[in-house]
């Protein structure tokens, strides 16, 4: 209504002289003053409310029991996807040619944005990744190079193996969040869920892509689970 006046103000101001007009464009000016401070109040606000949690996604702990479970479960988060990383890397050596290369490299660049998220989580708070990450890259290349050189099938066999390992692990990770306080932990746990659902499509990918066919497609599967079950509790500890 006040705007409706000051516009209707304006348009007739030819009608009544300098003076109405000095006052009149005075009164849109203070408008439009009190309009932007308004405006930056409600910035201002805004950004005190984002930066009011001093956090990140994960909580300050409370007392050393809580730093012990955060930090392990951080690190080994963080080692897990440093070794997919460098099975995928392992099967574009060999196969990055081929006509699995682009499906490969696809599965390849979400676990580089895991990796980078796990990056920034472990600076941000401090936590030590595992001693034994030359180790996984070395491990982690070679298993994803020799599985590839089997062919598709041998590199797809390794993602159903190695993915399932981990979506199992993410998962029992948020049955035990959940268990404590789930909104202690939402930020955490909603990416773990959000890059668990990415595992499990990768696990299915694998899966439909003729995984199952390579001949000793069972003895070889569960003896890449039984060496990610082996690299999980190194990787929680050292
Ligand atoms: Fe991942
Ligand atoms: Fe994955």
């Amino acid at each position: 209504m006040q705007r409706a006046t000051q516009t209707a103000a304006c348009c007739w101001a030819h009608t009544v002289g300098p003076a109405m007009i000095r006052r009149c464009c005075r009164v849109r000016a203070l408008a439009s003053f009190s309009v932007m401070r308004g405006c930056a109040a409600a910035l201002v606000a805004g950004s005190l409310q984002q930066t009011s949690r001093a956090y990140g996604v994960v909580p300050p702990p409370r007392d050393h029991q809580e730093k012990e479970m955060l930090h392990r479960i951080l690190r080994v988060d963080h080692a897990g996807e440093y070794g997919a990383n460098r099975i995928y890397a392992g099967q574009m050596a060999v196969l990055g040619r081929s006509r699995t290369g682009p499906l490969i490299q696809e599965m390849w660049d979400q676990e580089k944005k895991h990796l980078e998220k796990f990056n920034e989580i472990l600076a941000e708070n401090r936590v030590r990744p595992t001693a034994l990450l030359p180790f996984w890259n070395i491990v982690g290349f070679a298993l994803g190079a020799s599985t590839a050189l089997l062919g598709k099938e041998g590199a797809m066999a390794c993602t159903v193996a190695v993915e399932e390992s981990i979506s199992e692990h993410y998962n029992s990770q948020i049955r035990a969040l959940m268990e404590k306080e789930p909104e202690r932990y939402t930020d955490l746990l909603n990416i773990i869920k959000e890059f668990r659902d990415d595992e499990m499509d990768h696990h299915d990918t694998g899966l439909e892509h003729d995984a199952e066919t390579l001949p000793g497609y069972w003895f070889l599967k569960n003896a890449i689970q039984l060496g990610c079950k082996a690299a999980i509790y190194i990787s929680e500890r050292v």
